[in-house]
């Protein structure tokens, strides 16, 4: 039954919202858009939205004392409240707005790490991590001297909590850990690893990426230290990106970037800092872009995430079970409960020349190593073909990429 308030989900209706779906390419071809993981596509309204505001609202946000900035400020601090209430948020100051995920990481890693990361402390990632949610770390760990520990897959290809938590001890003071992972569509048990973890007095950073968009997500029942997302994965634009982070440590940690906004007053001899959120929003922010964030929540907001989420696991495992019919190629990650992402190799084929062929026909998916080397190193391959899934896609969408990619695979060998 569809809950109370939430507009059914009906793929084929959600198209009609998403003006560049619709279009042919390439003499005729559908497009049959398969690369949300990378960024996903955004409906009218959130552009409209967009349109508006620089045509209609615009001017710099907490400045002015005249009617456009108290309109834009009005509105870009909206986003926030909405940002703040989809995510079980507390408190709205919670929330900064970054350019993106890699930047919100970079903020932590560099305020909070700076603060508290020292010679011979660890840092424990695991294996399937974003090279944004490795580097980063492996930055902190040059300057300060720390230890970055990794934690492995099982053979299911989900993490290996037994390793997990062996790997934790009183020296760890930061786990960085992704949601759901980019490649491998593997869901990760967050609440029982920020338990874990805060057991050994760690901060936990969660890489939420591919999770906000796609399933009810609740900061608080995570009880996560930080989490940090992208506006550009969840139909916003890009350029907007979110940290989460509770408010007593947010509080406690130095700002990242200096500059106008983030103080409470400057002089020849030093600087005050300003209050949150707008201590770590030094400068002027992606304006247009919060708003557009807040418009695809708003857009989100008529669907249960639930469903959501159930949809593209559907289409996931429909997937899985149609690629079987392919000799020689492998689905990587776990053939249950994933994402909807779906990565996979084929035996002897090139993964570029295999996208490069599917592009022809109009699927766009991605190749390549999504971001994950160390991962793939793992796995023993150089990169991998990933399809990844949105509200907007359908069955048959399954159904043209699966035929095309039998047709490549067939021209290929
Ligand atoms: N992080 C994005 C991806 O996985 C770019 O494709």
């Amino acid at each position: 039954m569809n809950p109370v308030g939430k507009t059914k989900l009906d793929p084929a209706v959600i198209r009609t919202d998403f003006p560049i779906l619709q279009q042919e390419i390439y003499k005729q071809k559908p497009l049959v858009y398969l690369d949300s993981g990378a960024s996903t596509q955004r409906p009218r309204c959130v552009t409209q939205v967009m349109i508006d505001c620089y045509e209609k609202t615009y001017a710099n946000v907490h400045r002015g004392i005249h009617y456009l900035s108290e309109q834009s400020s009005q509105h870009y601090e909206e986003s926030r409240k909405k940002v703040a209430a989809f995510i079980g948020a507390g408190n709205e100051n919670e929330v900064i707005f970054t350019s993106g995920t890699t930047a919100s990481i970079n903020l932590v890693a560099h305020s909070w790490g700076q603060q508290h990361i020292g010679e011979g402390d660890e840092i424990l990632l695991t294996i399937m991590e974003h090279h944004s949610n490795i580097v980063p770390w492996q930055q902190l760990a040059s300057r300060t001297g720390a230890q970055i520990k990794w934690v492995g897959l099982d053979s299911q290809g989900n993490l290996d909590l037994e390793q997990f938590q062996a790997s934790l001890n009183s020296k760890t003071k930061m786990v960085a850990i992704c949601a759901v992972s980019n490649v491998l569509g593997t869901i990760n048990p967050i609440a029982e690893i920020v338990r874990m973890s805060h057991e050994v007095g760690a901060v936990v950073c969660v890489d939420a990426a591919q999770h906000v968009p796609h399933d009810e997500t609740s900061v608080g029942q995570w009880d996560a230290d930080f989490v940090t997302f992208s506006g550009h994965k969840m139909l916003g634009p890009s350029g907007i990106g979110v940290l989460y982070g509770k408010l007593k440590l947010l509080e406690s940690m130095p700002p990242f970037l200096g500059g106008g906004s983030m103080i409470s007053a400057v002089t020849k001899e030093g600087f005050v800092v300003g209050e949150l959120p707008a201590k770590f929003e030094a400068g002027t922010p992606p304006i247009a872009q919060a708003i557009g964030l807040g418009a695809a929540i708003d857009y989100l907001r008529q669907y249960q995430m639930e469903q959501i989420f159930d949809w593209e696991l559907e289409l996931a495992q429909m997937t899985i079970a149609r690629l079987q019919e392919i000799e020689g190629l492998h689905v990587l990650g776990p053939m249950d409960r994933r994402a909807g992402i779906v990565s996979f190799h084929i035996d002897g084929l090139s993964t570029q020349d295999i996208s490069l062929f599917l592009d022809r026909q109009g699927v766009a998916i991605r190749a390549g190593h999504h971001c994950a080397m160390p991962l793939h190193d793992e796995l023993g391959i150089r990169n991998s073909c990933r399809a990844s899934f949105y509200l907007y896609n359908t069955k048959d969408d399954v159904d043209y990429f699966v035929q095309a990619l039998v047709g490549v695979v067939e021209k290929l060998r």
